[in-house]
């Protein structure tokens, strides 16, 4: 498996940003366009949006375990597969449209990091449930910052100070973070409560021993171990550089950021961030 990772990961040129419908999107979420704007979403589906990095594959793990429990699936499909992600395309691999159509479950659960503007509008016409998770920004940006550095489908990072730079500029989807999914119809923070919010958005009542499963399942080091969840049999990922389950903290972006860029992002959040209602835990 490894020899197969590296010789992908050598052959692949890194994508670059380009302003799609302007938003900074990359070939891997653009070249599959036209399937992703025609897909017809069914009433049941469940599409989980994110801004990359929020808790994404942790949320999918929790709705996957509530719906199908810890079944063959959970241990023979990695999440990428049990929850595909829409509009990705990175050939010779099923993009992430065929991959919903051929889902085989009900609902279907669906990844996406599209903003809201760019969401099939099959999701609105079928009425769908959206569960978006939202993650505190300075720790999703840390996080993505990671994830670009181990991801051979992302742009290059640089080093922080350069990262960091570039997404103060809008060059890494910045606005999607801030604002353009504040009409969200659930919103993640915590662990255990939310898993009763979860449910009762979706109208499940698991028992009290599905609920410690699922609780147990999706518990960070449990997660981090669980080749199924962990993404370790994804191609593209560097795991010497950085894991997929890098660390799981809140307030990880204090031994990043700077005084003067804590400033700075502090300052340009408030202009960007048009929804007061929304608070988050940058520390604990
Ligand atoms: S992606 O690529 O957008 O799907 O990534 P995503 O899953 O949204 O985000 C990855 C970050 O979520 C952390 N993570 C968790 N934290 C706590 N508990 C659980 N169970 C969990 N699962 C994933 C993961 O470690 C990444 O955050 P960082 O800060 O980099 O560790």
């Amino acid at each position: 498996m490894e020899a197969y990772l590296i010789s992908t990961m050598d052959a692949f040129v890194r994508p670059e940003l380009v302003d799609f419908n302007g938003i900074s999107m990359t070939r891997v979420f653009t070249s599959n366009w036209e399937n992703v704007q025609n897909f017809q979403a069914r009433p049941d589906d469940i599409l989980i949006a994110t801004y990359a990095k929020a808790g994404t594959t942790w949320v999918s793990q929790i709705l996957d375990l509530l719906y199908f429990g810890q079944t063959e699936r959970q241990k023979t499909l990695p999440i990428h597969e049990r929850v595909p992600f829409l509009e990705v395309y990175l050939p010779p691999n099923m993009s992430g449209t065929e991959q919903a159509d051929n889902l085989p479950t009900s609902p279907r659960l669906i990844k996406t990091h599209l903003p809201y503007q760019l969401v099939p509008k099959s999701f609105w016409e079928q009425n769908c449930r959206v569960v978006y998770v939202a993650r505190n920004a300075k720790d999703n940006m840390v996080s993505y910052y990671h994830f670009n550095r181990m991801s051979y489908g992302q742009p290059a990072p640089g080093d922080w100070n350069t990262f960091f730079q570039n997404f103060m500029e809008g060059k890494s989807m910045y606005e999607i973070l801030c604002g353009v999914w504040t009409l969200v119809l659930l919103y993640l923070a915590d662990t255990e409560r939310e898993i009763d919010k979860l449910c009762s958005f979706l109208g499940l009542s698991p028992s009290a021993e599905e609920k410690k499963m699922i609780l147990g399942g999706t518990q960070f080091d449990n997660m981090r171990k669980n080749y199924m969840a962990n993404y370790s049999t994804f191609p593209l990922m560097d795991f010497k550089i950085s894991p997929f389950m890098r660390k799981g903290k809140v307030g990880d972006w204090k031994n990043h950021f700077t005084v003067a860029q804590n400033e700075e992002f502090d300052e340009d959040y408030k202009t960007k961030m048009t929804d007061p209602t929304l608070e988050f835990r940058t520390t604990i």
